[in-house]
């Protein structure tokens, strides 16, 4: 029979054979060896990366402790952090560690630790630190992502493209329709994590409530999915010189609108103190819309307020295809010195909205069966569409200073299916 201390020897012995020396096992660890070693359930994924630190977490079949270590890519010396375990409703134990006082764009390199156990010692895993507010990043976005694959759903190919990125991005946002057909917890590792692993684990993602979360119940399952500033239903957070806010239209009625619509005029009012050079908002609802879906009225209500405090982009997920607006005043009124002129903008008085909407689900495709054939021509707007595709697509979007530039990228082969650039100039946009 084999007790705890031959365990914690034998432990320790495949631990010095796999590089890691008792220094470097986490001092807590090494008291004694758990009896059921717990299992890998959800590969590390990091989340609310903000200013100087970034937060891991991973899943497990059980857990009494957790801990990492962490050190830059070109150090030499691992710093342990332990973190918090909890139990999940669904999807085993979560395990949770916020490093803090990272250097601002510094690659780190990871390793996890569950009841003394490393996890995955032969994968080096790693991320970026978040930079600083001179210098130039850029992140992915998609909408309308875990559609199953025996559904035709392509969540797979997505997470291939993303990893293939020359320029790995700083951060991913998730903008809603993140599960099939619910957003219940019992579909994230099915349907997003077992794609996402490799992206999740080196590239921070911001999530965001969608309708279908919003079939379940989103503190059951959204919320215990994900690690997300403030209320988790909408919140903000800067990366560099650009300032992005999440909101949750829920079904198109809004999360609490009224108490949301108050924090946004807030929190863009402070944005505007602070001087950020980009305003970003993400929701998964469109405004108005030449896609096969409605217009929002609650969000177009929206538009003043992002007219007034001069956001830049709005990106929505909701209608599963590309389609990317004309620049739009606070009525919501196509600003028509750019209807034609749409691939290189200076100095727009208005903002963009973007749908983003086939991450991992095609309008026609499977079990959404209908066919969807773009035609802004016939559309109920004027002129209101700069650029529509039905393609499987998902957006990257590179800030440098006073430049953005975007682009529509092929879930499926990595082509470049839209381009466009914004330039600002003028002392008011400095930061
Ligand atoms: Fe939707």
């Amino acid at each position: 029979m084999i007790t705890h201390h031959c365990l914690a020897l034998l432990i320790g012995l495949l631990l010095s054979l796999a590089g890691v020396s008792q220094e470097q096992m986490p001092a807590a660890q090494q008291k004694e060896a758990s009896v059921a070693a717990p299992q890998l359930l959800r590969k590390p994924y990091l989340q609310t990366a903000l200013a100087d630190s970034i937060s891991v977490l991973w899943r497990t079949s059980s857990a009494s402790r957790c801990a990492l270590l962490y050190k830059p890519e070109n150090g030499r010396k691992w710093k342990e952090i332990s973190g918090l375990v909890n139990q999940k409703r669904v999807g085993g134990v979560e395990n949770l560690v916020t490093i803090r006082g990272l250097k601002a764009g510094t690659k780190y390199q990871y390793r996890i630790f569950t009841d003394g156990q490393e996890l995955q010692p032969d994968e080096t895993f790693g991320f970026r630190a978040p930079k600083k507010a001179s210098a130039p990043f850029s992140f992915y976005a998609a909408g309308d992502i875990g559609e199953p694959v025996e559904n035709e759903g392509k969540p797979d190919k997505l997470a291939v493209q993303i990893s293939n990125l020359a320029d790995t991005p700083d951060f991913g946002l998730l903008l809603g329709d993140i599960i099939y057909p619910d957003g219940e917890s019992e579909g994230y590792d099915l349907h997003l994590f077992n794609y996402f692993a490799d992206v999740f684990s080196s590239i921070p993602t911001f999530a965001l409530l969608g309708n279908h979360e919003w079939n379940v119940n989103p503190e059951q399952n959204f919320i215990q999915e994900w690690k997300l500033p403030g209320n988790e239903h909408y919140y903000s957070f800067d990366q560099g010189n650009t300032h992005f806010i999440a909101l949750d239209s829920r079904k198109g009625q809004f999360y609490e609108f009224e108490e949301q619509k108050a924090w946004l005029i807030r929190d863009l009012e402070q944005a505007r103190k602070k001087g950020y050079q980009w305003l970003v908002v993400l929701l998964h609802y469109n405004g108005k819309s030449c896609t096969y879906k409605q217009d929002t009225e609650r969000v177009i209500e929206l538009y003043p307020l992002f007219s007034k405090y001069g956001v830049d982009l709005v990106l929505n997920g909701h209608a599963h295809t590309y389609e990317r607006l004309n620049p739009m005043g606070g009525a919501g009124e196509v600003l028509p010195e750019w209807v034609g002129n749409t691939t290189a903008y200076k100095n727009v008085d208005g903002f963009i909205s973007i749908t983003v909407g086939s991450g991992g689900k095609l309008r026609g495709i499977g079990s959404d069966p209908t066919p969807f054939k773009p035609d802004p021509q016939r559309c109920r707007h004027k002129n209101l569409v700069a650029v529509s595709m039905h393609d499987w697509a998902f957006l990257r979007v590179a800030i440098d200073g006073n430049q953005l530039q975007a682009e529509a990228i092929s879930s499926l082969d990595g082509k470049v299916l839209d381009r466009f650039s914004i330039t600002k100039t003028g002392a008011d946009n400095e930061l």
